[in-house]
C-alpha cells in the first residue's frame, strides 16, 4: 500500500510538471483526483487495510492528496502566468509609432458668409424675415412691379411650377387672375420684401436670407443659390442712407479697406436704381483674372424702392421712402476665397472643401 501510495504520488508529479495548459492540468486533476481518481481509489480501499494500520496508512494517503492539490494548484498558477507572459509578448505597444488622427471639419465657406452677413446685419439693427421658397408669382413678380408680359421677367429665368387651385393668403389687393394661381420656385428673396411689408406698418428694417432658384448653369450660375435681402423702409430715408448701409456692410465683411461704388441699373421694384461693385481685395484693386483686370467686382443689385411697391402693400408713398438690396452669398463666399468656378461650392467635394 505504501509503495502504491508512493508511485501514485511520483506519477502525478511527473504528470504535473509535463503539463502545458489548463485543460491538461485539469486532465491530471481528474486521473488522481477525480471521482474514480487513483488516489481516491486508494482512500476508498482503506477498508481492506488492517485496523491496526489503518491510522498510518490513512495520513499517508490524506497527505498524498494534499500534496497533489498543492502541486495542481501550482501547475494552474503556471500555466496563467505563461499565457500572461505570452499575451504581454503579442501586444507589445510601439509608443513611437504615429497615432492615427481624425480629420477636423468645418463649416461650409456658402454657410460661413450666410452667419456672417446675418450677423453684420444684426449688428446694424435688421432684424431677420424669413419666406416660402416655392412662391406665388404675385410676390415674386406683381407685386414687385413685373406684371405679367413686362420684359424685366427675362432677367430672371423661372421655374414655373403647377398652378394652384387654391389662392394665396389675403392681404393686399386683389391682383389680376393669372398671377393669382401661378406657383414657381423663387428667383430672388425680394418678395420676402411684399410678405413683410403686407405683414406690418412702417417702419421696416429686416433681412431675409435665403435659397433662392433660377434655370441656368454654368461656371459662375448655378439652378439654386443664395441671396440675402435687406430692407429698410421709415420716414426720411434717401440713396445716402443705402449707401452708407452698403458701405458699411462691405467693409464688415471684407475688411476696412474695401471700396465700393454704385453703377446706373434697372430693377421694376426700384427707383433708381444701382448695382453695387467692390474693389477686389485679392488683388488689392490693381486688376487680376478674377475681376476681369478691371480692379472692381459687381455684387448686389440695390436700389431705393419704388413708390408703386410701397403703394402695392398699402403703404403712403408721399409719407413714408425706403431701400433695398440683393446680395447673391454665394459670389461673396467666392469672392472671399478667390474661388473661380461657382458650382465647385456645391459639388462637395471634399478636397475642394477642405482647401478652404
Ligand atoms: N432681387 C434682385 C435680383 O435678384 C436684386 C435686388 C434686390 C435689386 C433689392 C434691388 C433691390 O437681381
Amino acid at each position: 500500500m505504501i509503495e502504491k501510495i508512493d508511485a501514485e504520488l511520483a506519477r502525478a508529479t511527473q504528470a504535473l510538471s509535463g503539463a502545458r495548459s489548463e485543460r491538461e492540468v485539469e486532465a491530471v486533476r481528474v486521473e488522481f483526483l477525480g471521482k474514480s481518481g487513483s488516489l481516491s481509489g486508494l482512500r476508498k480501499g482503506m477498508g481492506a487495510v488492517p485496523a491496526a494500520d489503518r491510522p498510518k496508512i490513512g495520513k499517508l494517503v490524506t497527505d498524498a492528496i494534499a500534496r497533489v492539490e498543492g502541486l495542481i494548484d501550482e501547475a494552474k498558477k503556471a500555466v496563467a502566468r505563461r499565457e500572461l507572459e505570452k499575451d504581454l509578448h503579442r501586444e507589445k505597444l510601439d509608443v513611437s509609432l504615429p497615432g492615427r488622427t481624425h480629420k477636423r471639419g468645418h463649416r461650409h465657406p456658402v454657410s460661413q458668409a450666410f452667419d456672417d452677413i446675418v450677423e453684420i446685419f444684426a449688428r446694424l439693427g435688421f432684424h431677420l424675415a424669413d419666406g416660402p421658397e416655392i412662391e406665388w408669382d404675385l410676390y415674386n413678380f406683381e407685386k414687385l412691379g413685373f406684371p405679367p408680359d413686362h420684359p424685366a421677367r427675362d432677367m430672371q429665368d423661372t421655374f414655373f411650377i403647377e398652378k394652384a387651385s387654391q389662392p394665396p393668403p389675403p392681404p393686399g389687393s386683389p391682383p389680376t387672375k393669372g398671377a393669382m394661381e401661378q406657383l414657381l420656385l423663387r428667383t430672388h428673396t425680394s418678395p420676402v420684401q411684399i410678405r413683410t411689408m403686407i405683414g406690418q406698418p412702417p417702419p421696416v428694417r429686416i433681412i431675409a436670407p435665403g435659397k433662392v432658384y433660377r434655370s441656368d448653369s454654368d461656371i459662375t450660375h448655378t439652378p439654386m443659390f443664395h441671396q440675402v435681402e435687406c430692407l429698410h423702409v421709415e420716414k426720411g430715408l434717401s440713396m445716402a442712407h443705402l449707401r452708407g448701409t452698403l458701405d458699411a456692410f462691405a467693409k464688415a465683411f471684407f475688411g476696412p479697406t474695401v471700396q465700393t461704388r454704385l453703377r446706373p441699373s434697372y430693377f421694376p421694384f426700384t427707383e433708381p436704381s444701382a448695382e453695387v461693385d467692390v474693389s477686389h481685395t485679392l488683388c488689392d484693386g490693381r486688376g487680376c483674372k478674377i475681376c476681369k483686370y478691371s480692379g472692381w467686382l459687381e455684387i448686389l443689385g440695390s436700389g431705393m424702392v419704388n413708390p408703386d411697391v410701397l403703394a402695392n402693400v398699402g403703404y403712403d408713398p408721399e409719407q413714408i421712402t425706403g431701400y433695398a438690396f440683393g446680395v447673391g452669398i454665394d459670389r461673396l463666399a467666392m469672392l472671399r476665397h478667390g474661388i473661380d468656378d461657382l458650382r465647385a461650392l456645391f459639388e462637395n467635394d471634399t478636397r475642394f472643401l477642405e482647401q478652404l
